[in-house]
């Protein structure tokens, strides 16, 4: 099974760009037809919020939009970017969204990797909190999951990156939700957003990691006093919109980077590509 993660799209109205100079809808684009064209195909996407870039109806409708092309289902949780609401209703068909006005957190089974979405975001505020209403749930959850491999997602890290002014604006309650994934060695991974930056680290019996942003990302600053700052790397800005594919087996998990290529492909690897493209050749007697 292959999944994608795309995370901190941070999408625009139409017309519209991020911090008036970055293009984030056009790299999500880019990041979309990306996805689309890798063989094999991932089967899921996961976007791990800061899907909309100040949670406003006309961002959700062009993120709607955006994701109308993906040849495979997305799953979406909000960020501290995003609003609950106008994301709910942005995609009425997305049925596994609660619809009670509460958190946003759900149980996807019926792939070989179950997947635990959680809801971080605390409305109005940039850090993230796991409540005890959120870890009570999240923990009759992974019971009731018989000890099946799993993959739990969420916008905010559960551990600290060094990153100054991104770890101030971190996971509250980060200490007792990782007293429960302690015991539950079925995680196989935790992948989270809100860093716009790649970084991996083993926690509480497992590894938990960030993703680049679609767009642009937090530079890489681990003094004390790091404030925030933002870069668009490397240059050309569109071969940013990076995704992360998490490749799960019976027996193993790895995690790859997949940036948005501005290159070009070989004569062979083109061949190769149209061949497998067209599935493999049909035998005759
Ligand atoms: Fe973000
Ligand atoms: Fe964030």
């Amino acid at each position: 099974m292959i999944i994608a993660q795309l995370s901190d799209t941070h999408v625009c109205a139409e017309g519209v760009k991020a911090y008036e100079r970055v293009a984030t809808n056009d790299m999500l684009a880019a990041a979309v037809d990306h996805l689309n064209a890798l063989v094999p195909r991932p089967q899921v996407v996961i976007a791990t919020g800061d899907l909309c870039h100040s949670g406003a109806k006309e961002e959700y409708a062009a993120l709607r939009s955006l994701f109308a092309p993906l040849a495979m289902p997305v799953f979406l949780i909000p960020g501290n970017h995003d609003d609950r609401a106008e994301l709910v209703s942005a995609f009425p068909e997305h049925d596994y969204l609660p619809q009670d006005g509460g958190f946003l957190h759900y149980v996807v089974e019926g792939y070989p990797l179950r997947l635990i979405a959680l809801d971080t975001v605390i409305p109005g505020e940039a850090g993230g909190r796991m409540c005890k209403d959120r870890l009570t749930w999240l923990a009759e959850r992974l019971a009731e999951g018989g000890g099946r491999p799993t993959l739990v997602f969420m916008h905010h890290p559960p551990f600290l990156t060094g990153i100054g002014h991104m770890d101030e604006i971190g996971l509250e309650g980060a200490e007792e939700f990782g007293r429960i994934v302690l015991r539950h060695p079925e995680i196989e991974r935790i992948v989270s957003g809100h860093l716009h930056r790649p970084i991996q680290m083993r926690w509480r019996g497992t590894l938990a990691s960030t993703a680049p942003s679609t767009a642009h990302q937090v530079v890489l600053d681990l003094g004390p006093c790091a404030a925030g700052f933002y870069n668009l790397e490397p240059p050309p800005a569109r071969s940013t919109s990076s995704n992360l594919l998490r490749v799960w087996s019976a027996t193993r998990a790895t995690s790859a980077a997949s940036p948005v290529p501005t290159g070009f492909p070989t004569e062979a690897a083109a061949e190769r590509r149209s061949r497998l493209r067209r599935g493999p050749p049909s035998r005759t007697k």
